[in-house]
């Protein structure tokens, strides 16, 4: 938002100045170093310049004004910051005429008056309780959680917003209705059981919309979420943590577990140092708020394959974070909210007898105790010693060498394989295969709805087919199409056909989202538009090749580090100067 007074907030602060409260700050030539408070490095990469205000770190490339160092530190959105701020540099709010807050304070208003409906409509509808309470939860917790229902007609929300004068396209915008072929609104969630998604501060930001169990279907989702939007972002926010934060603060630990009911039923249980990650992939900005609460995380997802595998990656990004992880199980339940269905203690009881990550993976990856002992245990089989090199690996990712030198201690004994042997066998295997930085790619490639925040490349792309849309020609962005994000790839090629549907709901839902805000910005700024789209794409690469570069010097390989270094080469230099 390029307003007066954003430009006033950054002339009075002086970034140096300002990050000297947050980091510890050396100086280096003109500029300042410290170590990066958004990766994890022992040398500081991250360089501060008073000439341009600006910071940039060189090991994660992130970088940024004042504004953005804010945003992520302390996980803000864009109006909060910039109250913080303004505050900081005694710079009056009220001379702002700021349409991005105006519009945002539309989006927590609609989501406001959509939580007030779905409340009400739960005191009429007796299904949708008696469903409640056959879960197990109580009134007081409905209430403090402001559960609702979201009635199984087509426009009853929507009616009532309309009547109240709000406008058609901002409740599209706001994810509570969707536009039909011809153009009529409906509601987004129709006989559901509501759960408002608050952010940190307590403002009703989304919904996750569950069906009845009569009504479930292979059709459509269990659980139905708002659409991202510029106050609803899945990949920054935690279900629960309005409300848990102190108490994570106080425990210093926090239980993470993956679904509404899970949060609803431990809280219900007495267990309130607890947040939910609403069933989506575990993000950095996810551990960047807990990290400022608790250094230790005790995981409870479901107990599925699919629970599990999203388990190992939880902990390994976490402790990769310096974490401390530990892992529930339960044998007889399936997931946190069934045990505290069955009793608080059958979940207080398989809190306390969580195990360290490390200990999780010998259980699941490591033959018995008993098969140890009594030497029946074969390692010159592939299979076994496939999964000693595999837990070796998530080893080798912890970062205290204290630590890690304990665990390869305890592997030692639960193997019977002498720690020398070990080590020298751990050396050769490396970190785990988990890439994160192809995952966080690829969720936003997939994505856009649901998963991840947009990136810029994804915000321009989705600019320049809103444009291509109003002028309806589409040859207007043929020359930047092989630049857009995956996801606008594929919409470029079906909006081209003069279709506008695909055979993927997720496709749709952003060919819908991009129809409806198209807009013609003019000649200029799609210019100007292009130009970025494509400075994107080789910052994505540098970024991409950076990380290749690293990786390849680390496991010494010359040849991917020769065609690494080589593209790097061919990228234009522009790119590497902002
Ligand atoms: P689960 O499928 O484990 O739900 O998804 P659950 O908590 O066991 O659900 P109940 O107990 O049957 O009600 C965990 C979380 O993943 C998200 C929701 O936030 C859910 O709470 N989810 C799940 C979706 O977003 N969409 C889906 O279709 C399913
Ligand atoms: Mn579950």
């Amino acid at each position: 938002m390029p307003s007066s007074t954003t430009e006033t907030i950054k002339e009075k602060l002086d970034i140096v100045d300002f990050l000297r409260g947050y980091l510890n700050l050396q100086p280096a030539g003109k500029n300042f170093k410290a170590i990066c408070p958004f990766h994890k490095e022992k040398t500081p990469s991250f360089m501060i310049s008073p000439d341009r205000q600006s910071w940039h770190c060189f090991g994660c490339g992130l970088g940024g004004d004042v504004f953005g160092f804010v945003m992520r530190y302390e996980n803000l959105e864009f109006s909060e910051a910039l109250r913080v701020l303004a505050e900081k540099a005694g710079v009056e709010l009220r001379r702002l005429d700021p349409a991005e807050h105006k519009y945002t304070g539309l989006l927590y208003e609609l989501n406001n008056a959509a939580k007030e409906f779905f409340k009400k409509s739960l005191t009429a509808s007796e299904p949708a309780k008696k469903y409640l309470a056959e879960r197990g939860l109580k009134k007081e917790t409905i209430e403090e959680f402001e559960l609702g229902w979201a009635p199984n007609a087509a426009e009853a929300l929507t009616m009532q917003l309309l009547n109240s004068r709000y406008a058609p396209e901002d409740v599209v915008r706001a994810g509570l209705a969707l536009k039909t072929e011809r153009g009529l609104l409906l509601d987004r969630f129709r006989g559901r059981i509501m759960f408002p998604i608050h952010n940190h501060v307590g403002k009703v930001v989304g919904f996750t919309g569950r069906v009845l169990p009569q009504f479930e279907s292979a059709d459509f989702g269990k659980y139905v979420n708002s659409p991202e939007s510029p106050v609803f972002q899945k990949s920054r926010l935690l279900y629960g943590l309005d409300k848990s934060k102190n108490f994570i603060r106080e425990a210093g630990n926090v239980f993470l577990v993956e679904g509404q009911m899970d949060l609803l039923m431990s809280w219900q249980a007495g267990v309130k140092n607890v947040v939910a990650t609403s069933g989506t992939a575990l993000t950095l900005d996810h551990l960047h708020s807990l990290r400022r609460l608790a250094d230790e995380i005790i995981l409870s997802f479901d107990s599925d394959s699919a629970g599990s595998a999203a388990s190992e990656r939880v902990i390994d990004l976490a402790e990769a974070n310096d974490f401390g992880v530990k892992v529930v199980t339960f044998s007889d339940f399936k997931d946190p909210a069934e045990a505290a269905q069955a009793g608080a203690e059958k979940l207080m009881n398989a809190i306390n007898k969580a195990v360290p990550a490390p200990e999780f993976y010998f259980g699941k990856y490591l033959p018995a105790k008993t098969e140890v002992s009594s030497g029946s245990v074969n390692y010159s089989d592939r299979g076994t010693l496939n999964n000693i090199r595999f837990v070796l690996t998530k080893l080798n990712s912890i970062t205290s060498p204290i630590e890690r030198a304990f665990w390869m201690k305890e592997l030692s004994k639960r193997s019977g394989i002498e720690d020398r042997i070990l080590l020298e066998e751990s050396e050769k295997v490396g970190l785990p295969k988990t890439d994160f930085s192809k995952d966080a790619s690829e969720a936003a490639e997939k994505s856009l709805i649901g998963q991840h925040k947009y990136s810029r490349r994804e915000l321009i792309g989705e600019g320049l087919l809103r444009a291509a849309v109003a002028k309806n020609d589409f040859s207007l962005v043929e020359d930047c199409a092989p630049y857009f994000a995956d996801v606008h790839g594929k919409i470029f090629k079906i909006l081209k056909t003069g279709s506008r549907k695909s055979e993927d709901p997720v496709l749709d839902e952003l060919i819908d989202f991009i129809i409806l805000g198209s807009e013609n910005p003019g000649d200029k700024e799609v210019t100007k538009l292009k130009n970025e789209l494509i400075k994107e794409h080789y910052k994505d690469k540098k970024l991409f090749l950076a990380r290749a570069v690293q990786s390849a010097e680390k496991e010494g390989n010359e040849a991917r580090l020769r065609s690494a270094l080589e593209e790097l080469n061919n990228i234009p230099l522009q790119v590497f100067e902002s």
